[in-house]
């Protein structure tokens, strides 16, 4: 799925399917986030295709994106969901997906939120640690309910991307190193408060080939062949998230290519599959619009200063990630190079820089592959209220999300006299 699709120029001025970026900026404001329909559909269906036949599960990682309207729309097209947190099971439930197809990831657990995922029927627990299944072992004691458990696995496999979103060497807090994992399979195996399902591996995000992914599969599939041996027949499989996007100029393979490959290399063995994708099912089925309110320039460079700020999009100024930045309807001029920056008072505070761009003052701009991790991202920072978010469906747009108001930013604090 390539964003281009969705948010193509048209008679030269940007559109999100067949609404005019313009259009959404005069009814809702900027900045503001908007998603095309057609894309999420178009990104979920690819995994769902390349799965037929099989038994699988596509549990979408809604810390991606946890917009109610969104986790409703990929629950309509069939999928699961990949929680860590308690929060985020409310959401699921909030809108209307179905908590036994719910997966629970993450290393800090808490006995609380163990206990609403028992209660609520989730597919399973993936657990981290060995204090993490003997608290869970007796939470699901006191309740009188089996836990489902698999085990996420570190399998010590470098993913090739940022160091803040790798997740699968051993240096990593995440996972269970292989070899510690056995004797956790066999206590969870002889326990009367815990069923043992199968494991779980994530080794990073935005990983844009194949290699790794392959690299963690043998090893786990090594894993659990040895496991067998021992009588501990696994029945599930989750294979994680993490496929890349293109932002740039990033070939990441296809979700159908990738779910092929580890399908090759699962082969004939009986596991139910499941895949933890986020990024790769809404990164590209967003944009972020903003507006231009300013053009500084000072000796050294030109500064575009937007409404939109890193409590809006935090990836830049986080990990230096680069989105495509483009003007809605650019000017009949030469371009100039500006540093693309927000309101905010840090120097982290950009979207882009140099980049050139055809723009006046007023102006209005799209920084692209804003699906994933932005809204999830957002914060209050600077006493910023968050930006709306809008669906678009061909020529309708519904707003999912309102702008939070003045007053929603100190909602829920006290003067302390
Ligand atoms: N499963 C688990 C256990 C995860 O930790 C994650 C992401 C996913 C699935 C989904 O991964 P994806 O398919 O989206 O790559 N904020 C960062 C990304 C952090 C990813 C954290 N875990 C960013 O903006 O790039």
């Amino acid at each position: 799925m390539r964003a281009d699709a969705c948010f193509a120029e048209r008679d030269g001025e940007l559109f999100a399917e067949d609404v005019p970026l313009r259009v959404i900026a005069e009814r809702f404001g900027t900045p503001c986030y908007v998603y095309s329909r057609r894309a999420l559909v178009e990104a979920i269906d690819a995994y769902t295709q390349a799965l037929a036949g099989r038994d699988a599960l596509v549990c979408y990682a809604l810390k991606a994106n946890p917009s109610l309207a969104i986790v409703r729309l990929l629950a309509q097209r069939g999928a699961g969901f990949d929680i860590v947190s308690g929060g985020e099971l409310a959401r699921v439930i909030a809108a209307g997906g179905d908590p036994a197809r719910v997966v629970f990831s993450g290393v800090g657990k808490t006995a609380a939120e163990m206990q609403q995922a028992l209660d609520a029927g989730i597919l399973c627990f993936n657990v981290e640690s060995d204090s993490e299944l003997r608290r869970l072992e007796g939470v699901a004691a006191g309740t009188g309910r089996r836990a489902p458990v698999s085990f996420r696995v570190n399998p010590d496999v470098d993913a090739r991307t940022h160091p803040y979103i790798s997740t699968g060497m051993v240096e990593n807090k995440f996972g269970v190193p292989l070899a510690e994992a056995r004797a956790l399979f066999r206590h969870a195996h002889s326990s009367a408060h815990l069923e043992v399902l199968g494991v779980g591996v994530h080794i990073g995000s935005q990983i844009t080939s194949v290699a790794p992914f392959v690299e963690s599969l043998d090893k786990v599939i090594e894993f659990i062949d040895a496991l067998a041996g021992e009588g501990i027949a696994l029945r599930q499989l989750d294979l994680g998230g993490g496929l890349g996007i293109r932002y740039r100029d990033e070939q990441p393979p296809s979700p159908a290519d990738y779910v092929r490959a580890m399908i090759a290399r699962v082969g004939r063995r009986p596991w139910k599959l499941l895949f933890e994708p986020g990024r790769s099912l809404v990164g590209n089925a967003g944009i972020l619009l903003t507006r231009l309110e300013y053009i500084k320039r000072t000796p050294q460079k030109s500064f575009a200063i937007v409404d939109a700020a890193m409590n809006d999009l935090m990836r830049p100024a986080l990990y230096e990630a680069w989105h495509d930045i483009r003007a809605v309807a650019p000017r009949a001029q030469s371009p100039e190079t500006y540093d693309v920056v927000g309101p905010v008072c840090e120097s982290a505070d950009f979207l882009g820089h140099q980049r050139s761009l055809s723009v006046q003052e007023g102006d209005l701009l799209a920084v692209f592959s804003a699906g994933a991790y932005g809204m999830s991202m957002s914060s209050n920072y600077n006493s910023r209220p968050r930006a709306p978010e809008v669906l678009v469906d061909g020529a309708a747009c519904v707003l999912i999300r309102e702008r939070e108001s003045l007053a929603d930013l100190y909602r829920g604090e006290r003067l302390a006299g």
